[in-house]
């Protein structure tokens, strides 16, 4: 919370948001907060604040059931690159000349 990017990722697009229209800022939601346009995920900054950033579930997945049963089961352990990937597309690392390590991010 204190020190990874994600945790602050939603102020990077208020950051650079002038000039953007609703639609590119709406199109910014998908990679750099929590859900967006996935059932219980990000909807709007006055309706879901809590998700504005990206946080614990999109490496985890939804965690909504493992936090009701505590089962380790109800929530994904182990990541591959290809969970990385969906944000951390090839052509995003290569701009910013940075290629992610599976353990970086968040812990
Ligand atoms: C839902 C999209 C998303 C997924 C999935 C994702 N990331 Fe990220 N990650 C981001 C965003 C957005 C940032 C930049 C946040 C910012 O600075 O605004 C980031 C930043 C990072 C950074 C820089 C971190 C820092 O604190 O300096 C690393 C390293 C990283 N991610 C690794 C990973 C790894 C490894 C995985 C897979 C296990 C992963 N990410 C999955 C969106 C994602
Ligand atoms: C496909 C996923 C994706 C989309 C869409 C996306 N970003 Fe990002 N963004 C990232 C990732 C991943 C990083 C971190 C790159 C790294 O450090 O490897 C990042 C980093 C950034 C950073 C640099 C943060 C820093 O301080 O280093 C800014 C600013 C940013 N994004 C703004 C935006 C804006 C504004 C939009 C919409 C117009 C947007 N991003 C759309 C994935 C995305
Ligand atoms: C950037 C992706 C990413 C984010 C975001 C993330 N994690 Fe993880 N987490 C990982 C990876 C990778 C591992 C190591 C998985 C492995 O050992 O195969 C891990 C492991 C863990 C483990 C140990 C799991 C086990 O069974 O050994 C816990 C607990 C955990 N994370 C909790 C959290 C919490 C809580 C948050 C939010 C504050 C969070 N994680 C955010 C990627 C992430």
């Amino acid at each position: 919370m204190k020190y990874a990017k994600k945790s602050k990722s939603y102020e990077s697009i208020e950051r650079v948001k002038k000039g953007l229209t609703a639609e590119e800022i709406r199109g910014c939601y998908a990679c750099h907060t929590t859900g967006y346009e996935k059932p219980g995920g990000f909807v709007s900054i006055e309706k879901t604040p809590h998700l504005k950033n990206a946080g614990c579930e999109v490496c985890h997945g939804p965690g909504e059931l493992h936090v009701k049963t505590i089962n380790p089961q109800h929530i994904k352990r182990h990541l591959s690159v290809e969970d990385c990937e969906v944000c951390h597309i090839e052509e995003r690392v290569r701009a910013f000349r940075y290629k992610p390590m599976i353990h970086g991010g968040a812990h």
